[in-house]
């Protein structure tokens, strides 16, 4: 018997913290040795040439989520994990979402059987809370906390899934009593429904008018609160999505008070702009998500806050909805209003090669940032490091192997997700993921499936490290 199932050699490995030139020797799913001249093997992998970085983990998608509008998510746990995989990703982080009204327990149940037996790669859920009842507070969100279910997202907008402030001061007292992490998608709810009804009276109903009822000012005002409402109650809370300068001027100035708040932004608020919204016929549809893409110092804005640690993670927020579909983007026919089309932009392919491209060769961020925003924050903040997110002996063998030569093309036809576009057709990319492994087995090559449905595992997340207080408040 050899000593190892599979031996990764002349890789240069980089992780969050370091780069230096090692072998990796894997053992039953897991890291056992690092070092020179390891031995024998069953199978060895020649990385000469590559750079091995931990797998991605992808903290922020949707996958199969019941919507209850009409409309359907066009990736499910096979279709998007396999996308997820072959873009370099390893774990994903999808939203076990409560209707209101909805036990909480049962909407976690009700999605372990649409994730059962389809995932490509690893697993686990973040909740999302629209109704924070007694019973979910006191009884339901504690119980599920303690079995593996950690992190929540909360919605400061959105008709059918907002919180209001005493709501959401609640939800911050649990989490604070109970280690949870708390995600905020923060937009003013009344701002934005203000905004729209202008609006609408003047006919401004073209997919780019959500650009501008969706302001970043509505963004600031959320962020600004949410934080403040975390203050009073002293727990750590994460800000997912930012779009822009505005709010990230909240977060860092938070955080330069010594608040325990992170921050969250996304391929499409490096990629794109409000204009991308303002295309011919409906298509500007297809970059309708929230908050939306803003402009150019916007983005550069958000190039610095990757760069300069203000963010700390980096996820890509795909929601699936296909443009072509009467229950997609269409769902209200390809004249409708803005208001009435599916949020959200597929990414969870094409999120890793971005950043690795625009941010890493590029020089905006080193790579060691990348690894960072893309793996070991994420398993940090929702509970899963060290067993994700890093290379060191004793974590998951969950690996990417880069080229950083490698150019590619973006081209939804070569994508494996469902949706039958991607925001970023031709768009042109350096770097590449040319071999991915989730607990040692090879789930992609270059750009193709070789795992196995089925073989992806759901993870028990702990009460992640950063979710704790600073033990400042009074009375809780
Ligand atoms: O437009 C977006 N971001 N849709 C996905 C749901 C969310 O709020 O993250
Ligand atoms: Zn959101
Ligand atoms: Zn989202």
């Amino acid at each position: 018997m050899h000593k190892f199932d599979t031996l990764i050699r002349n890789g240069l490995i980089i992780t969050a913290a370091d780069r230096y030139s090692a072998d990796i020797g894997i053992r039953d799913g897991r890291i056992v040795a690092l070092g020179q001249e390891l031995g024998e093997a069953e199978e060895v992998i020649d990385a000469e040439g590559l750079w091995v970085m931990p797998g991605g983990i992808d903290a922020h998608c949707h996958l199969d989520q019941p919507l209850g509008d009409g409309a359907v998510m066009a990736d499910d746990f096979d279709s998007g994990t396999r996308s997820a995989a072959c873009g370099g990703t390893t774990t994903v982080i999808p939203f076990a979402a409560q209707f209101k009204g909805q036990s909480l327990r049962t909407a976690v149940e009700d999605y372990h059987r649409r994730s059962e037996g389809k995932a490509w790669i690893d697993y686990a859920f973040h909740m999302i809370v629209t109704d924070p009842s007694e019973k979910v507070l006191k009884q339901e969100l504690p119980a599920l906390i303690e079995e593996g279910y950690s992190s929540f997202k909360i919605y400061l907008t959105y008709d059918d899934l907002k919180l209001n402030d005493r709501e959401v001061l609640n939800v911050l007292a649990m989490a604070r009593r109970e280690g949870g992490m708390v995600m905020v998608h923060a937009e003013n709810a009344d701002c934005i429904a203000y905004l729209t009804e202008l609006l609408e009276e003047q006919g401004k109903t073209a997919p780019r008018f959500h650009a501008e009822a969706h302001s970043s000012i509505a963004e600031r005002e959320a962020t600004h609160r949410a934080i403040s409402l975390a203050e009073l109650i002293d727990v750590p809370l994460l800000i997912v999505h930012v779009s822009g300068p505005e709010a990230i001027e909240q977060i860092r100035w938070a955080q330069g008070r010594g608040l325990r708040v992170y921050g969250e932004t996304c391929p499409q608020y490096l990629m794109l702009t409000a204009d991308d919204l303002d295309q011919q016929g409906f298509e500007g549809a297809k970059c309708v998500c929230s908050p939306p893409p803003r402009d150019p110092a916007a983005q550069q804005a958000v190039w610095q806050a990757l760069e300069n640690g203000v963010f700390q993670v980096f996820s890509s927020d795909h929601a699936p909805f296909r443009y072509d579909d009467p229950k997609g983007k269409k769902l209200h026919g390809d004249e409708a209003s803005f208001t009435h089309i599916p949020n959200g932009i597929p990414g969870l392919e094409t999120r890793l090669t971005i950043l690795f491209s625009e941010g890493v060769i590029k020089q905006r961020i080193d790579a060691t940032r990348f690894v960072a925003l893309t793996a070991t924050n994420p398993a940090k903040i929702y509970g899963l490091y060290p067993r994700k997110g890093t290379i060191a002996i004793g974590s998951d063998a969950d690996l990417t192997l880069w080229d950083p030569q490698a150019r590619t093309t973006v081209t939804n036809s070569e994508l494996h997700h469902a949706v039958d576009y991607t925001p970023y057709e031709g768009l042109e990319l350096m770097g590449k993921p040319m071999m991915t492994l989730c607990r040692g087995l090879v789930v992609s090559r270059d750009g193709e499936l070789t795992g196995e449905v089925g073989y992806g595992r759901f993870l028990k997340c702990d009460r992640p490290q950063p979710a704790r207080p600073r033990g400042m408040a009074k009375g809780f």
